[in-house]
């Protein structure tokens, strides 16, 4: 496995492969690598013949006050874990090698409607720092497919809407969350958590389920749902930013026909914004 670091050199060992006519599989991630980022490798791997994975902690997509400065970086580590995977290629990109001009005043990339609700409401620019790096990482990387986790549920459909908008040749493939035993989505951010609220932080999985429960029992009355579920989160000492029952396929507000629904939610405890989803099809 090679670390490059210079886009140069990432494009010399992407000719080499493109000359042989493999396809190339991207994973982007911000590094720490954890279980659930070595799955999209894995599949990656499945779907690609060669698989590049950017480590890169992305400036524009963290807030004032928000924490760019204290987000773990560990490259080393991630290489040594990656090493025990199918990844040929690691890219780790200095911030002038993303963004030459300064990410101040740089061109970007903004996906309007879905990147201002949810997540975006309570950080602001977060989904323009996301859409624009991406789209940086497909322009520099040229893959076939890319893979992304759906625990970043509002952020897959970001990228998805991004693709079809800038008619970009890439395919998105979405991999399952994976879960700690006790059901708390595997984050970077977990890291932060004392251990009180890590053994509370699992409470968002059961609350979505609970949630999902009530939905499948028939309930409809969505605004009931959301406040049920903010309450039961509040009640354990955490802070949410929001609980919240949506269409699956464009995360609006559902109506008590539709189907396919996701349930979202965020929630602060020990500094930490943590983020999960659950998916729910109902018959
Ligand atoms: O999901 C992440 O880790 C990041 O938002 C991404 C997609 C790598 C962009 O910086």
């Amino acid at each position: 496995m090679e670390l490059v670091h210079a886009l140069a050199d990432l494009r010399a060992a992407l000719a080499g492969w493109r000359g042989a006519g493999a396809s190339v599989a991207l994973v982007p991630t911000m590094g720490n690598l954890h279980e659930g980022h070595l799955r999209l490798v894995d599949r990656a791997s499945e779907a690609g013949d060669r698989v590049v994975v950017s480590v890169f902690v992305n400036p524009t997509q963290f807030g004032p006050g928000e924490d760019f400065a204290r987000y773990p970086r560990t490259l080393e580590a991630d290489c040594a874990a990656l090493r025990e995977r199918a990844a040929d290629l690691v890219f780790a990109p200095t911030v002038e090698e993303v963004y030459p001009e300064g990410s101040e005043e740089a061109t970007h990339v903004e996906v309007p409607g879905l990147s201002d609700d949810l997540c975006g409401a309570f950080r602001p620019g977060h989904f323009r720092g996301v859409a624009t790096v991406v789209t940086k990482f497909f322009n520099m990387v040229q893959p076939d497919l890319a893979v992304f986790g759906t625990k970043d549920y509002q952020q897959l459909l970001v990228i998805r809407r991004l693709v079809r908008d800038l008619r970009l040749a890439v395919s998105i493939e979405a991999v399952e969350t994976v879960r700690e035993a006790d059901g708390l989505a595997m984050s970077s951010r977990n890291a932060y958590l004392s251990p009180e609220d890590r053994a509370r932080a699992p409470l968002i999985h059961s609350t979505l389920h609970a949630t999902a429960e009530r939905l499948r029992a028939g309930e409809r009355d969505f605004a009931a749902l959301q406040s049920a579920g903010l309450q039961r989160l509040r009640a354990a000492g955490m802070e949410p930013d929001y609980l919240a029952v949506r269409r699956a396929s464009d995360l609006g507000e559902p109506t008590a026909t539709d189907r396919d629904l996701v349930i979202l939610a965020a929630a602060r405890l020990s500094g930490a914004r943590l983020i999960d989803n659950l998916p729910v099809r109902l018959p």
